[in-house]
């Protein structure tokens, strides 16, 4: 999954050391090419650039009036974009912003509709191979889960202060868990002896929960990943963002403008199915992919990250 790079010493903004020992690898980057047709003064945005994986490929097809706009709301994740993106011949603009606020970014630069807007959602690999960032139950470190430094509320204070009945719902309705109050109750005696404040210990909680206590799981997927998942949704608000990016979409694009969304869990890609698909009901779009684009078998050996991507496309009619 990671191409390693050499080791990075230097600190980032915010204390951390910075995120381009590993190279985030980009899902599904042939369907993207292939599907996403501009030319070369195009306006291109990546809301989503991470590393720059996916903006990289895309600004290669740019000439030096074409422009790729890139947002991300992790720091590190920008700066190396910065650097890999020095490369291209087209214009760059990289901000550290919510894509939530894609139309209000675009008005601030003076951009009128776009012929491209790429989302490649949820975490990239040096996020999760952070221990310090919390996102990986795997790698010991704080109970943060925070994508972008500037949000107040971290992973721990969700666990340490919600109600039961609040963290059940939570872990039910954004990590699809049947198990959501068997763990939210464990979570809730577990804290009356001492705040949880490491990933470790929250998943050692829900594993004695859910009473695996050995090796020998059945399921290729960690007990705790659900719950995980439940976390980061609601640390970083993730569907509300992407709610408002789907909703903005239409207007900021031009005739002919495409939309790509890559989605890793089903919550995100029925959002993104409905919203095409109300959209075309409107006479708004046309949908590229009846059905999504998943990774082929070598892809998906490579990459295991790639095993739940799925790309939906659609033109603005
Ligand atoms: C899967 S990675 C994208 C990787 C990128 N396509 C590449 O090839 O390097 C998702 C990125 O989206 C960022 N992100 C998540 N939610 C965001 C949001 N609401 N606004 C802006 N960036 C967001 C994350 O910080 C992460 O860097």
């Amino acid at each position: 999954m990671y191409e390693s790079t050499h080791r990075c010493n230097r600190e980032n903004g915010v204390g951390r050391l910075c995120s381009d020992e590993i190279v985030h690898q980009p899902v599904l980057c042939p369907a993207i090419l292939n599907n996403l047709h501009y030319g070369p003064d195009a306006i291109v945005v990546d809301a989503t650039v991470g590393q720059a994986g996916h903006a990289l490929a895309l600004a290669g097809r740019l000439g030096k009036d074409g422009l790729l706009i890139g947002l991300d709301i992790d720091l590190p994740s920008l700066e190396v974009a910065r650097r890999r993106l020095q490369q291209v011949d087209c214009q760059i603009k990289l901000l550290p912003e919510n894509f939530a606020r894609l139309d209000e970014v675009l008005a601030e630069l003076g951009v009128g509709q776009v012929d491209v807007i790429l989302a490649d959602l949820g975490v990239n690999s040096a996020q999760l191979a952070d221990p310090q960032r919390g996102f990986s139950f795997q790698l010991g470190g704080p109970l943060d889960m925070r994508m972008d430094d500037r949000l107040k509320v971290t992973a721990a204070d969700l666990v340490n202060k919600l109600a039961e009945k609040e963290l059940a719902d939570l872990i039910y309705r954004w990590g699809e868990e049947r198990f959501s109050r068997r763990i939210a109750r464990a979570i809730v005696v577990r804290r009356r002896e001492k705040p949880l404040t490491t990933t470790a210990e929250l998943a050692q909680v829900v594993l004695k929960a859910l009473h695996i206590t050995g090796p020998g799981r059945k399921s290729r997927i960690h007990p705790a990943t659900r719950t995980f998942q439940a976390l980061r949704i609601a640390v970083n608000d993730e569907l509300a963002s992407l709610e408002r990016l789907l909703k903005i979409t239409p207007n900021l694009l031009k005739k002919g403008g495409l939309v790509a969304v890559i989605s890793f869990h089903s919550l995100e890609d029925r959002m993104v199915k409905y919203d095409f698909r109300q959209n075309k009901q409107a006479d708004c779009y046309e949908i590229v992919t009846r059905k999504p684009i998943v990774a082929d078998q070598d892809e998906r050996r490579q990459n295991p990250r790639s095993r739940s991507a799925k790309l939906r496309i659609a033109i603005k009619k």
